[in-house]
């Protein structure tokens, strides 16, 4: 793999002070050679870490507005003094759940970058796009919202492909699949810049666990994982950030 790996943890609306513990325990003295790891807890957790430690802390989400009166809201500037070094941007889930546009998670990504916290801008197709042949074309919408006008922000930036039928329902993409979808979205990015779309971190997400991961890391362009519900088990965690 030409680029350093990435095992990033995205916790969603789970864990507790318990598990902060117990993950640091799992994690501190593993032989991590050259992978980097990351940790998204929910926010109210990223302070209850520990500063000796040997993985990074991110956010599930940040305003693009600096400061003032947007009650519930989180600034890059209160993450960053809480300990996020990056933040997950345009989960899937926010995009239903909470109908974030393309154009607001655009602002994010540029809010983010503009403070210095690196996003993890996340991209996928649902079932239905993917069995109508439409995968691309979603996954070029969602990466040309972002970068069409901003393209300088693809060298600050990790991307994590998530197929939204993949998540949380134990069907993996397959490793194929994966390495198909990864090496059609650098193609993609070398529009706006080569350099930057050979560099970027290409993360896949979507029942990532011990069994799937390594023959999904064996892929060219998988540069590491975004995993939810494995990340809760330190050790099956621990374990994937060993695969790779
Ligand atoms: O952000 C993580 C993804 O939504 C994957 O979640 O590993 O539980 O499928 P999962």
């Amino acid at each position: 793999m030409q680029r350093t790996p990435l095992i990033a943890a995205n916790w969603k609306m789970n864990g507790s002070a318990a598990l902060v513990e117990e993950i640091t325990r799992e994690l501190t003295g593993l032989e991590l050679s050259d992978t980097e790891v990351l940790i998204c807890p929910p926010a109210t957790l990223i302070n209850r870490f520990s500063a000796e430690r040997n993985f990074a802390l991110g956010a599930q989400n940040v305003s693009h507005e600096k400061a003032g009166a947007f009650t519930g809201e989180l600034s890059t500037d209160l993450l960053l003094e809480a300990g996020a070094r990056f933040v997950i941007i345009g989960h899937s889930e926010r995009r239903t759940l909470n109908f974030e546009s393309d154009a607001l998670i655009a602002a994010k990504l540029a809010a983010a970058v503009n403070a210095g916290l690196t996003p993890v801008l996340c991209i996928g197709e649902t079932l239905e796009q993917r069995q109508q042949e439409k995968t691309q074309q979603v996954l070029a919408r969602q990466l040309d919202a972002v970068y069409a006008s901003q393209p300088e922000l693809l060298a600050k930036s990790v991307i994590a492909y998530e197929p939204i039928w993949a998540i949380g329902t134990g069907e993996s993409a397959t490793p194929q699949q994966a390495q198909t979808t990864h090496a059609f979205i650098r193609q993609h990015l070398k529009q706006y810049d080569t350099q930057s779309a050979i560099r970027v971190k290409l993360l896949y997400g979507g029942s990532v666990n011990a069994d799937n991961c390594a023959a999904l890391f064996d892929q060219a362009d998988i540069d590491g994982a975004l995993v939810g519900g494995a990340s809760l088990k330190p050790a099956e965690f621990a374990q994937i950030c060993l695969a790779v």
